[in-house]
């Protein structure tokens, strides 16, 4: 089983759309999906319980279950689960980036996300724990010089995932209707998978802290 967990104490760049989007690709790839909310404005709970499709569980969970419910979900043969947390430096947050084989830090292509995601970088590399960023929200112009200028900041940080994603309103569509942006034909969707194949290949390098130990 995998964890992944969406962190940035940067509201608004990304986390909640992202979690809620990967989870419903990790789905269609065929993975056992449990999706977990650690933010107390519950973003993620609620486009769960918009989502016709009940092939996928989210649930809330407080910093002190977390480690108990991982080791319940890894019990039911779940596959992958995606955390989600809230933009503030809380005892939920660090539990998630105690538990998470790998963390992810969405940032949009401005100087104030590059700079609030060098403080959840600097988090991180405290805890000792795995971490790559995403640039989210890019202009339409992907070869822009903010987007590039902040692809190569965040690189300089310690990696990237590819491919950037784009701003586009396919994201609060899809969320209004409790969907992935994958589950609508467009540019948006086509991304998501790519992302999707990339954290899984980065997936695949990364610790799994719950693989059953050689006796
Ligand atoms: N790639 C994207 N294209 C267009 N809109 C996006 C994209 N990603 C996120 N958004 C929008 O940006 C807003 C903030 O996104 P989201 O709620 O996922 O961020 P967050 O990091 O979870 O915020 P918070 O820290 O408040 O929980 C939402 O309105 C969402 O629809
Ligand atoms: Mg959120």
């Amino acid at each position: 089983m995998h964890v992944i967990a969406l962190v940035n104490q940067k509201g608004g760049s990304g986390k909640s759309t992202l979690a809620a989007c990967l989870a419903v690709a990790a789905r269609a790839a065929g993975e056992r999906v449990f999706a977990i909310d650690m933010d107390p404005q519950k973003s993620l709970t609620k486009w769960g319980h918009r989502r016709r499709d009940k092939d996928l569980p989210v649930e809330s969970v407080s910093a002190a279950k977390l480690e108990t419910a991982l080791a319940a979900l890894a019990s039911a043969q779940v596959s992958f689960v995606v955390i989600d947390t809230p933009a503030t430096d809380s005892p939920a947050a660090d539990a998630a980036m105690r538990c998470a084989d790998l963390c992810l830090i969405p940032a949009r292509p401005t100087i104030f996300d590059i700079w609030s995601s060098e403080a959840t970088r600097g988090k991180l590399k405290t805890l000792g724990k795995e971490y790559v960023f995403v640039l989210n929200q890019c202009p339409a112009m992907q070869e822009s010089q903010r987007v590039s200028d902040g692809a190569a900041a965040l690189e300089a940080m310690g990696g990237l995932l590819r491919p950037f994603i784009g701003a586009r309103v396919d994201y609060q569509e899809a969320a209004r209707e409790g969907m992935g942006v994958t589950e609508i034909e467009g540019k948006a969707g086509e991304e998501m998978h790519q992302l999707w194949a990339s954290l899984k290949r980065r997936l695949g390098r990364a610790k799994d802290s719950r693989a059953p130990r050689a006796a």
